[in-house]
């Protein structure tokens, strides 16, 4: 069974020591319980896709302690300005363009040039993250396509030791997820309902529009993938052809190989270099990224996924 902290000052100081050097801290939220990493450590975030088993990267919310935070991660209008100052803290996140210079890991944002921010409400959130200082990336603390956890003892049971530590705050109050609103577009955009009603968010906004299958905006899922390479990408590549980039993997990259997702062949170092590898690739100005094979378990699912969807998508 995983470490249950009570959320005394001394059990904070530990689930921050722990957040710090990049491990994985169950936390409780006022709709779920979240499993939180450094958002800023590309390796801590790609830890929480490893402990989920999920075989594929989904855009993660990123925490913070109040809207002064939220600023520095991402790009806030008047409409998030007035969304924020009415909700937070409290179950609505916003999805708003990245501020690149912010921070947040690329895997965190699944490569997207926006990023889903939120300020819970919970006590014991509020204080984690006011005590780590930083952005808290978690997704709901359930093993992929299981319930959402809304109880410690949920945590424990789905994920097991594979949660890091877990802050125990009770059961949640709200018991569903948040709202997710983008407000990236030319239209605000429910991407999925939650804690806040869509009346709620009329009364501010106007109509808004509900994502889903007849409607024109894509839904969180269709997002996920939105972010491809302009340069054609080739996969299983054992070397580079005249005008490719080589994207190797483990220790049996060519010479020349331009990047290396993980020179030892470790999947969990792969993932956390994905994203930023394949933007430096293509803002180097090649035509077409070669990619060697990686392997077809654990984190390499999800890798294998998201390169395949980077090949196909032209
Ligand atoms: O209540 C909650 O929101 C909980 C607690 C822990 O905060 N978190 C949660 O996270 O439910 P998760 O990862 O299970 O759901 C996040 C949702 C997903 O549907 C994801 O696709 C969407 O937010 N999302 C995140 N970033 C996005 C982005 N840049 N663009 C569009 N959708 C995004
Ligand atoms: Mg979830």
């Amino acid at each position: 069974m995983p470490k249950i902290l009570a959320p005394t000052s001394a059990g904070l100081a530990e689930a921050t020591d722990m957040l710090r050097r990049g491990g994985l801290v169950a936390f409780p939220t006022e709709t779920v319980y979240g499993l939180g990493a450094d958002a800023a450590n590309d390796e801590a975030v790609a830890r929480i896709f490893a402990a989920k088993g999920r075989p594929s990267f989904n855009p993660l919310i990123s925490h913070v302690s109040g809207l002064a935070a939220a600023e520095r991660i991402a790009l806030f209008d008047e409409r998030a300005l007035e969304l924020a100052k009415r909700f937070w803290p409290g179950p609505l996140t916003l999805v708003l363009p990245r501020r690149p210079e912010g921070g947040v890991s690329l895997l965190a944002t699944a490569g997207l040039d926006t990023l889903a921010v939120r300020v819970p409400s919970h006590p014991v959130a509020l204080e984690l993250l006011g005590a780590f200082a930083g952005p808290i990336a978690a997704p709901s603390a359930n093993p992929s396509g299981k319930l959402s956890p809304t109880t410690a003892r949920h945590v424990a049971e789905g994920l097991g030791k594979k949660a890091g530590l877990i802050l125990d705050g009770g059961p949640c109050r709200i018991g569903l997820e948040s709202t997710v609103l983008s407000l990236a577009g030319a239209r605000p955009s429910l991407l999925r309902p939650g804690g806040v009603s869509k009346e709620a968010l009329e009364e501010m906004l106007g109509p808004v529009e509900l994502a889903g299958e007849d409607s024109a905006i894509q839904s969180p899922g269709q997002l996920a993938s939105h972010y491809a390479p302009h340069a054609k990408v080739r996969l299983n590549a054992k070397e580079a052809q005249p005008g490719e980039a080589l994207l190797g993997f483990g220790p049996l990259a060519p010479a020349g190989t331009d990047l290396n997702l993980s020179p030892s062949g470790d999947l969990l170092e792969a993932a956390a270099h994905l994203f930023s590898y394949l933007r430096k690739l293509d803002q180097s100005g090649t035509d077409a990224i070669a990619v060697m094979p990686i392997p077809r378990h654990g984190l390499g699912l999800a890798i294998n996924d998201r390169l395949k969807r980077a090949a196909a998508e032209r």
